[in-house]
């Protein structure tokens, strides 16, 4: 019996003793394989008397489950151990900063429309979209265009392929089809017989036939859009006023309304910013001359009714802007082709840091 005492006591001291998997496999060969403790135990039980044989293989099985369990219970603790270890060797450090010459910018379009969504959000404004594909009703007829209106002329469009039907869709001239879909929008309809206003803005790609230094056949326009009862032109003034100071970071910014025709506002303005271009460098501000940067209106009456609401209870104002312009002109990039060039050079100089979300009280710009 004794000897079953030290063989016990022995093989427990080597399993917790194992300090990793292979010492572990070790002592376990040592006690329970061919040549084990507890194996070589095991193998006097055929020599001892049948009573004496009984009770003693009863504590020699005890003793080889009591084995087992320790090392089934070291074999976890020491994998948990080495998976820890492993673990800490391989860490990465995500917060070390990102090799500098790896490290992408955001175009500045991209940024431009970060800037839109924090200055008009900041006014109660939310971000809509539609389809670059659009269909002639929603892109020219539900804004007061009827087929054979010659305003249709202003906007020189892509058609697509004629359909079976004869219909063709175009590619969308401007973001203000988008005020249609909005407006259709039964959801939209509900909020505002509640009561509710709808503010909008959509920015986007749009399409006409125009190549030069300024203009490219796909360009951005950022569509704005406020529908409720009482919305009047003083509204739309201070909003577009707001928004351009905040924009392009000018406090005192001025701003000149000039009497101007859309088919879908009445009346209509087109807003022009001050600037000066002293020694050749164009500075935006208050100065010698204009730059007119976009279109704007009380929404005609005739839009409402064709979008399902009664303009004689629902009134408003929509603005349109080019994306691409107010980026050239805040950011003083010559050339709008660079834009859709995708020059890494370009990029590296022009682009934003992505970590630099633009925010009113951040700071928009740089
Ligand atoms: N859609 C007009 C354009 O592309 C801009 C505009 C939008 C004007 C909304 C007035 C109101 O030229």
């Amino acid at each position: 019996m004794s000897d079953l005492a030290t063989i016990r006591a022995e093989a427990l001291s080597q399993v917790t003793a194992a300090a990793d998997l292979g010492q572990l496999d070790a002592a376990r060969v040592a006690v329970l394989g061919k040549k084990g403790t507890v194996t070589e135990l095991m193998k006097t039980l055929g020599t001892l008397a049948p009573e004496r044989r009984r009770e003693f293989g009863a504590a020699v099985n005890a003793l080889k489950g009591e084995i087992e369990a320790a090392l089934d219970a070291r074999r976890g603790a020491l994998s948990g151990a080495a998976l820890d270890a492993r673990l800490a060797a391989e860490r990465i450090d995500v917060t070390l900063p990102a090799r500098p010459e790896a490290q992408g910018t955001l175009h500045p379009i991209g940024q431009v429309m970060d800037e839109l969504a924090a200055i008009f959000g900041d006014m109660g404004f939310t971000w809509a979209e539609g389809p670059d594909i659009e269909d002639d009703w929603h892109n020219f007829t539900a804004l007061n265009m009827p087929p054979d209106h010659p305003a249709r002329q202003m906007q020189d469009t892509f058609y697509l392929p004629a359909r079976a039907d004869g219909t063709q869709m175009v590619l969308r001239t401007h973001t203000s089809p988008v005020q249609a879909r909005t407006m259709l929008d039964p959801e939209v309809q509900r909020m505002l017989a509640g009561g509710g206003a709808l503010r909008i803005i959509v920015p986007g790609r749009t399409f006409r036939i125009d190549n030069d230094a300024t203009h490219t056949p796909m360009f951005h326009q950022v569509e704005g859009l406020v529908i409720d009862r009482t919305t009047h032109m003083g509204h739309l003034k201070g909003c577009l006023v707001d928004f351009c100071r905040a924009f392009f970071e000018v406090e005192d910014l001025p701003l000149r309304f000039r009497p101007s025709y859309f088919p879908f506002t009445e009346p209509s303005a087109e807003v022009d910013i001050g600037c000066s271009w002293k020694g050749g460098e164009l500075k935006i501000g208050a100065g010698e001359s204009w730059l007119e940067i976009l279109g704007s209106g009380m929404v005609h009456p005739n839009v409402i009714a064709n979008c399902g609401l009664d303009p004689t209870v629902y009134q408003g104002f929509a603005f349109g802007m080019g994306i691409d312009r107010i980026a050239m002109l805040k950011y003083g990039i010559p050339d709008l082709r660079a834009f859709f060039d995708a020059d890494l050079r370009w990029l590296r100089h022009f682009g934003f840091s992505a970590l630099d979300v633009p925010s009113l009280t951040g700071g928009l710009g740089r």
